[in-house]
């Protein structure tokens, strides 16, 4: 009986855990997966909201850690983790992304001798001012599996010195969960309840350091949105780090001068899901819906100067527009114009990636 924790720690982490979870709980005579959630994020409509759409079972084990600096955070992740492992001694720990939930928990696996499968390995934005860069390269470099999304991946993994028998492109666990519950997703009442009409709406997320804890790059965004919800109305689910700084930086009131400019407090998976794939594009400094809009084929703006996430640009639909006003509202024109990219769905994006990864991690 193989005995795994299975991490969770911040909202991106359900959907990549949850198909993962769902493949390893077929196997119950030979895995026994352990549900372990940090609590780096705790609101209800961060974490418990995913649980119940995602249906995953609530935590075997919470840790309840908080926000905290960085080092505050990851610090008490891995106090709490240490624990953990010391007393339910697992033959495995498997974490997924690059939140501070994920290298921490590698860091304390990797210390006691506990194997480490990483799910979205070798991602790179080449830029170490960005936290989740730092805890890509932790991880990665602690990791005994490393299962990864797309061909550069590999690649990075490769130049960084890992060895090819650690690497395995098995494509892509946030897509499993996207085509799981996409039927679903459409009988969410979201629309009607802001009253949408499909296509006729942009959909914005924005919740990077570097753009909502800068006010100088904050205001170029707003500058771009007011001249973008001219010509179409924006709905913008707002992150608590985000609304946080609106708050802190007096933005609130301009905002709200915006007409056409819909805040929203965050929202569940299936009610995103909904309002993405009926959205005529998006607008996000998010990694994860950057790869979502390029299965879904719908057109995506990346407010930031860098992606981890290549294939995306190559492949997909996404375009970076950093924090550069006339960029997204000329990019946001050629949309509405009908002149953007279709792109292709990368190989293996195909919902049945957590299968690939437990047939490995079994020894299949
Ligand atoms: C974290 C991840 C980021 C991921 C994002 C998705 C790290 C370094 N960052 O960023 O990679 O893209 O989650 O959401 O791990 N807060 C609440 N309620 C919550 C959680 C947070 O109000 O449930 C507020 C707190 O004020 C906190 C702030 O949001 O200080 C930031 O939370 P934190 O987890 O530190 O980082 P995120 O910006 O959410």
């Amino acid at each position: 009986m193989k005995r795994i924790l299975n991490v969770v720690g911040a909202r991106p982490n359900f959907m990549k855990i949850a198909p993962i979870h769902r493949a390893m709980v077929k196997f119950h005579s030979e895995l026994e997966p352990i549900l372990v959630h940090t609590g780096q994020h705790y609101d209800d409509r961060m974490s418990k909201l995913f649980f119940e759409d995602l249906r995953l079972p609530e935590p075997d084990i919470y840790l309840g850690v908080g926000s905290g600096s960085h080092a505050e955070q990851t610090a008490k992740i891995m106090l709490a983790f240490e624990k953990v492992v010391l007393d339910v001694r697992p033959d495995l720990v498997v974490v997924v992304g690059d939140v501070n939930s994920t290298v921490a928990c590698s860091l304390v696996a990797a210390k006691l001798w506990v194997p480490v499968a990483h799910v979205e390995a070798g991602l790179r934005s080449f830029d170490r001012r960005m936290p989740e860069e730092i805890n890509r390269l932790i991880t990665d470099a602690l990791s005994d599996y490393l299962f990864t999304t797309e061909k550069s991946g590999n690649e990075n993994l490769m130049r960084e010195g890992i060895p090819a028998t650690k690497i395995y492109y098995v494509g892509n666990v946030m897509i499993d969960s996207l085509i799981f519950y996409l039927e679903q997703a459409k009988k969410s009442n979201i629309l009607e309840a802001l009253h949408l009409q499909p296509q006729q709406f942009a959909l914005v997320t924005l919740h990077r350091p570097s753009n909502v804890d800068e006010p100088e790059n904050f205001g170029k965004i707003l500058d771009a949105f007011e001249e973008i919800q001219k010509d179409i109305p924006i709905v913008f689910p707002v992150h608590p780090r985000t609304e946080k700084n609106l708050n802190h930086f007096g933005l609130k009131e301009r905002v709200a001068g915006i007409p056409n400019l819909r805040l929203i407090p965050p929202i569940g998976y299936l009610d995103f899901m909904q309002l993405m794939q009926n959205s005529k594009f998006v607008m996000t400094d998010s990694g994860g819906i950057q790869e979502e809009t390029t299965y879904l084929q719908i057109p995506c703006l990346t407010i930031r100067e860098n992606t981890e996430r290549p294939v995306t640009i190559e492949l997909g639909t996404n375009e970076l527009v950093g924090t550069d006003t006339e960029k997204m509202v000329q990019c946001a024109r050629r949309i509405l114009e009908g002149r953007w990219k279709k792109g292709v769905v990368p190989e293996l994006w195909d919902g049945h990636t957590a299968e690939r990864i437990v047939k490995i991690l079994r020894g299949e």
